[in-house]
Formats: C-alpha cells, sequence, structure tokens
C-alpha cells in the first residue's frame, strides 16, 4: 500500500472510531486542517519537478476526496444516530390504554337536595341555610324547649367540648328562627309579605344502625302569612311528594303526634299505590302548625300571622327515590355505590 493509501485508510478508521461529530471534527482537521497530512502533502508539491506535480497532485487529489467522502458519510451516520436516540427517548407506546379523565357526580343525597330546592323554589319557596355549629338558644330554646324541658331528651346530642351554650344542631328547625328574625329584619312586621322557604341541611344526633346515622339531612320547610293553614300545609305536601317521586299513585296522611314548637303536631306518613312499596306506610316528615311562641320568639305577632313547619328525612327520600335500603350506604363513599349516580 502506498502512503496515500495508507492514509486514507488510517483517516477511514479515525473517522469510523470518532462517537460524537466533535471528534469526528478534530479527526478530520488531522488530514484536511491547516496543519494535516493531506495539506502537508499538497505543500510538498512545490518542492517536485512539473511533470511530477501533475502526477502527485492527482493522486493526493484523489485521497483527498477518498478522505472527505469517508468525512461526509461518517457524519451522516452520527446524525442519524443521534436522530434515532431522540426518537428513542420521546418514544410513545401507542398500544398502552390511554389515561382516562374521570368525571365526578353529585352524591345521591345532594341530588336529591337540588332536586327538591328546584321543586320548591317553582312554588315561591327561597332556599335558607343556618350554622351547623348552633347555639343551645337557636336549637332549643326559642323552639320553646327551655332549659331542663323533657323533649330536649329526645334529641342525644353531640355538644362542643367544654361549652353547654353550642352544639351541633340537631335539627333544621333553628332556621326557622334565623329565617323569621331575617324576614322581620327586612320588611318590619306591619305590612311584610308572607314567609316561605326551605331549609335543608346537615344535622347531628348520637345515633348509628341500619336507619340512623351520627349525621344526616333534614329538609325544614315553613310557610309563614296571613291565613295559612294546616290545609295549606296537606296540599302543599302531597303536590311536592307528587313531583318528587313523579307520580299520582300515592297517599298522604298526618298522623296526630307532639313537638314542642308546633301546635297541633302531626307525622307525615306516604304510601305508594304501586310498585315495591305499594300499600306500605311510610313516615318521611314531622309537621305542624307553629307555636305562638315559636313565632313571638322570632319576632312575628302570633295574634296576626299562622304559619306552618316540616321537617322530612332527606336520606328518607333520596332512599325511596333511588331505591336504596340502607342509610350507611350514603356516607361509606364506596364508589361501586356512588358511581350509580354519575
Ligand atoms: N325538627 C323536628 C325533628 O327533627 C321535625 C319538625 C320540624 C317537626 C318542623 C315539626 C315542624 O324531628
Amino acid at each position: 500500500m502506498s502512503d496515500l493509501e495508507q492514509l486514507v485508510e488510517q483517516a477511514r478508521q479515525d473517522f469510523a472510531a470518532a462517537a460524537s461529530p466533535a471528534l469526528l471534527e478534530q479527526a478530520k482537521a488531522r488530514y484536511l486542517g491547516k496543519s494535516g497530512s493531506i495539506t502537508a502533502e499538497l505543500k510538498g508539491l512545490a518542492a517536485l519537478a512539473p511533470e511530477e506535480k501533475k502526477e502527485a497532485g492527482g493522486r493526493i487529489n484523489r485521497a483527498k476526496q477518498s478522505i472527505e467522502a469517508a468525512l461526509e458519510a461518517r457524519r451522516a451516520e452520527l446524525r442519524k444516530a443521534e436522530l434515532d436516540r431522540q426518537l428513542a427517548a420521546t418514544a410513545i407506546d401507542v398500544t398502552l390504554p390511554g389515561r382516562q379523565r374521570q368525571t365526578g357526580g353529585l352524591h345521591p343525597v345532594s341530588r336529591a337536595q337540588e332536586r327538591i330546592e328546584d321543586l320548591f323554589r317553582s312554588v315561591g319557596f327561597t332556599v335558607a341555610d343556618g350554622p351547623e355549629i348552633e347555639s343551645d338558644w337557636y336549637n332549643f330554646t326559642a323552639l320553646n324547649m327551655p332549659d331542663n324541658h323533657p323533649a330536649r331528651s329526645m334529641h342525644d346530642t353531640f355538644y362542643l367540648q367544654g361549652r353547654d351554650d353550642v352544639l351541633l344542631r340537631t335539627h333544621t328547625s333553628p332556621v326557622q328562627i334565623r329565617a323569621m328574625q331575617a324576614h322581620v329584619a327586612r320588611y318590619g312586621t306591619e305590612n311584610m309579605p308572607d314567609l316561605r322557604i326551605i331549609a335543608p341541611g346537615r344535622t347531628y344526633r348520637v345515633d348509628w344502625d341500619a336507619t340512623h346515622s351520627p349525621m344526616f339531612h333534614q329538609l325544614e320547610g315553613m310557610w309563614i302569612g296571613e291565613k295559612v293553614s294546616m290545609a295549606d300545609l296537606k296540599g302543599l305536601y302531597t303536590h311536592f311528594l307528587r313531583r318528587f317521586f313523579e307520580t299520582d299513585e300515592l297517599e298522604v296522611r298526618f298522623r296526630p303526634s307532639f313537638f314542642p314548637f308546633t301546635e297541633p303536631s302531626a307525622e307525615i306518613d306516604m304510601a305508594f299505590l304501586t310498585g315495591k312499596h305499594k300499600g306500605k306506610w311510610l313516615e318521611i316528615s314531622g309537621c305542624g302548625m307553629m307555636h305562638p311562641n315559636v313565632l313571638a320568639f322570632g319576632g312575628i305577632d302570633p295574634e296576626r300571622y299562622t304559619g306552618f313547619a316540616f321537617g322530612s328525612g332527606l336520606e328518607r327520600l333520596a332512599m325511596l327515590l333511588y331505591g336504596i335500603d340502607d342509610i350507611r350506604l350514603f356516607f361509606e363513599n364506596d364508589l361501586r355505590f356512588l358511581s350509580q349516580f354519575r
């Protein structure tokens, strides 16, 4: 092999050994750079005689072209290797299952609550609210249950540690008092418009079995006006149940009962005339005409105004609507149950 052929071979090996574009350019400089071997060969031509020059020049140029071709080939190889590396690094496996975005849903009790709110709004009621940590006064006293009244023991109350004047409200009835006070503050007592509210919300009692949860929801309702009567209550509540269950095939009965804040008082029972619960009387609400003392505690003249109130179990209504038979399902947060309401 001639010196030039050796040089070309050496260049090919050097280029092949260059593992990066930078190393390749360094290798290139050793042959084709200003002080590279090929450049030195070309400079050497000057010392040759003219007839030798032409022949030697041709050989050197061919060697130079071979080296340039080898360089270009190696450059392309390195570019491709880099591209392959990048593609591999950013590869996606299109056969993997996609990541799904899960859509949540409203809890069945919230759904039932929203449905009830819509129904009552459509007949002129507004939705009122009150605190879940309530004072003893609003929860009991202003509802005609003075200290030591035996009716207080009907409610197994959660008190806040070290306090006997604040508690977790045992029913939504304290909202009756708050709503009356707000109404009177807004309209005065002279010519106040009717007060019609519902107040759905969380309530708390020391209780835990298949039909009782320590936290549960009630739906308070109240209508105060100049000639509001028990007949209005019966008509309204029956209408509500028929709309809520989307059937006229149900009956409502009022059974005498007792609450300190209503007089007379009743339990509202309902029975479906068809379907799974056919003919079975189900207790769904306490109710009654508001006691004069309660109207007075709310700042309303009981001589002039009358009103009714009711307090229904929201879970009970939701259970009947959706066909659920254990109240604890609502609060165990089992997705197999909850996802059915999405
Ligand atoms: N607050 C009563 C209860 O929790 C229900 C009720 C409300 C009864 C309004 C009469 C009027 O049992």
